[in-house]
């Protein structure tokens, strides 16, 4: 692990190809790659993706989205967080600590994030120090969202129940 950083991965084909490695490789990839053939966006754009490289070999990915404070419905005070999705380690690679290595970088931005965990995931992410956010039916519908706090901030406070009333 001694000289693996995290980066910010480019939009070219070489990029979009190895994310076919990756099991959750669907629409936000096709459509890159429809755009990149289009020329709708510049070869080598910077992209919402963040990955690992081991030589050649992209072994983790993750996207990250930078939300602005005016759609905030999270936190408080509120402000600018992160929106974590994608976050993916190869089999061959799982275990080794790429997955707290992605985390800890998105958390050195000292944003808070939000992310959605896929089944079976639970027990990473309260290793890495998230919480379930409080459930709004109309916020979150069928999501069951974790957040990560930095110092300093709290979670809004869910809103009084209508039956109180
Ligand atoms: C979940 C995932 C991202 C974790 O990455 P990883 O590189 O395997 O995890 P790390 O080696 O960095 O583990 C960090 C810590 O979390 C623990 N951990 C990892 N996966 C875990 C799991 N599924 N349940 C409970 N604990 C887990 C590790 O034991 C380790 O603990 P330690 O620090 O006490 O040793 C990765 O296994 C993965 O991609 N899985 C398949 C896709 C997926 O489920 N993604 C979820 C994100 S939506």
């Amino acid at each position: 692990m001694n000289k693996v950083k995290v980066e910010n991965l480019l939009i070219n084909f070489k990029t979009l190809e190895k994310f076919k490695r990756f099991r959750e490789y669907g629409n936000q990839e096709l459509s890159m790659l429809e755009d990149l053939q289009n020329n709708l966006i510049e070869n080598n754009s910077e992209s919402p993706f963040y990955g690992v490289y081991i030589g050649e070999n992209l072994i983790a990915r993750m996207s990250l989205y930078r939300i602005k404070e005016k759609y905030d419905n999270y936190f408080d005070p509120p402000q600018d967080y992160l929106a974590l999705w994608k976050l993916e380690v190869l089999p061959d690679y799982q275990g080794k600590g790429y997955g707290k290595l992605m985390v800890d970088y998105a958390k050195s931005f000292n944003l808070p994030i939000k992310t959605s965990p896929r089944i079976n995931s639970q027990g990473f992410w309260e290793k890495m120090g998230f919480q379930k956010a409080q459930y709004d039916l109309e916020r979150d519908l069928g999501e069951n969202p974790l957040i990560w706090l930095p110092q300093g901030v709290q979670e809004k406070a869910a809103l009084p129940n209508h039956d109180d009333e």
